[in-house]
């Protein structure tokens, strides 16, 4: 294997942590300072000249920060001559706006990605864009992994007459490639989003047969809960026996542990690409890493 160094950026500490421990080194070393008006500092503490450089990040809450701090330490690698920069984004804040969904929107998805190529990374490694369009809006190349089949052996024991639903028509494909993993058939719900107001939507209908079937909710993202604890309510309305969760993103913000917590839903299983604070931790939310799958993709583009 040739010399690189796994650096990491403050988002995610703990899966930069696992993924270096199992790549047989510990995490390089690098300054990151926040200073009291929250402007963030960068330096490099190890020689990096002519060597592949990682970094894991996530961009996760608060957004902004970790996307800048990611800047801050792409552009110290480059001053310390790094050979090459692999970014390795677990979570792709920003993922979500691939479009102009109302007139007048900006493409921030679009605007992240042509900030990122400023930088001069040789390529990006990430896992369940919200949108496959994220991808092709990056000249470099883009390795995107299917984080969900780490949940595949979970949702083998359940055994029962499963089926793998999509919790709106916009994550039916992510669902459809889930469901042929694990050899269930699929439903949808049916959801309608209020865009004038964030984090309010409807689920109005399921397209298919779920009556006394154990239901899989797969989808990529969880932030308020509303989406996935709305499709659980319909789905047993039409008759659903159990509803599970298999969430990649656990973006959880105020208030989503409760809903979820106080849900029908038995179990939601996500994956670690963001940090969940210990107090947004409860009995039916189990964790399943993804430092395999990054360590299998570092070693790929090795
Ligand atoms: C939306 O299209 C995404 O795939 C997720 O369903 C959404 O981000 C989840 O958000 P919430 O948990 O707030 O409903």
């Amino acid at each position: 294997m040739k010399d690189f160094k796994i650096f990491a950026g403050s988002s995610n500490l703990p899966l930069a942590g696992k993924i270096a421990a199992k790549l047989g080194m510990p995490l390089a070393k690098i300054e990151i300072v926040r200073f009291a008006d929250s402007e963030g500092r960068v330096r490099i503490e190890e020689d990096v000249r002519g060597k592949i450089c990682f970094v894991i990040t996530s961009f996760s809450n608060p957004v902004d920060n970790h996307l800048m701090e990611f800047f801050l330490i792409c552009d110290a690698l480059k001053q310390s001559e790094a050979e090459k920069i692999i970014a390795v984004i677990p979570y792709f804040g920003y993922g979500r706006q691939d479009k102009a969904y109302r007139p007048g929107e900006s493409i921030s998805a679009r605007v992240v990605t042509k900030l990122i190529e400023t930088m001069s990374i040789e390529r990006i490694v990430t896992i369940d864009l919200h949108s496959d369009s994220v991808a092709s809006f990056f000249d470099i190349p883009v390795s995107q992994l299917f984080g969900l089949s780490i949940f595949q052996s979970e949702i083998e024991k359940l055994k029962d007459d499963l089926i793998i639903v999509a919790p709106d028509a916009g994550g039916a494909k992510r669902a459809q490639s889930f469901a042929e993993k694990v050899n269930a058939p699929l439903a949808m719900v049916e959801k309608k989003r209020n865009l004038d107001k964030i984090h309010e939507l409807e689920t109005l209908n399921v397209i298919g047969q779920v009556k006394k079937k154990t239901c899989v909710i797969v989808d990529d993202i969880i932030a308020g809960g509303g989406t996935v604890v709305g499709a659980a309510e319909i789905l047993k309305k039409f008759g659903a026996k159990k509803v599970f969760v298999c969430a990649t993103h656990a973006n959880f913000i105020d208030g989503a542990k409760e809903k979820l917590a106080n849900s029908s839903l038995e179990k939601i299983f996500v994956s670690d690409t963001i940090l969940v604070p210990s107090a947004q931790l409860f009995s039916k939310l189990k964790i399943v890493s993804v430092d395999q799958l990054l360590v299998e993709a570092i070693k790929k583009v090795l």
